[in-house]
């Protein structure tokens, strides 16, 4: 995935910054959540975001 390109659009985080968040320990969507607020608003990135972390972890 693009690191630009935007995972979630509520909050408006990238794949880049997802993937800093899971290589600084979060490896769980409730840290990723924490740490980037990535998955806080409707819920539709909550599948993206648990494949990214298996990708990038
Ligand atoms: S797109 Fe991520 S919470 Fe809505």
């Amino acid at each position: 995935m693009d690191m630009n390109e935007t995972v979630c659009h509520c909050m408006g985080v990238t794949a880049g910054e997802i993937k800093e968040a899971v290589e600084a320990g979060a490896t769980t969507v409730e840290a990723v959540q924490e740490a980037t607020s990535a998955g806080t608003g409707c819920g539709g990135c909550v599948d993206t975001i648990a494949e990214l972390i298996e990708e990038y972890k």
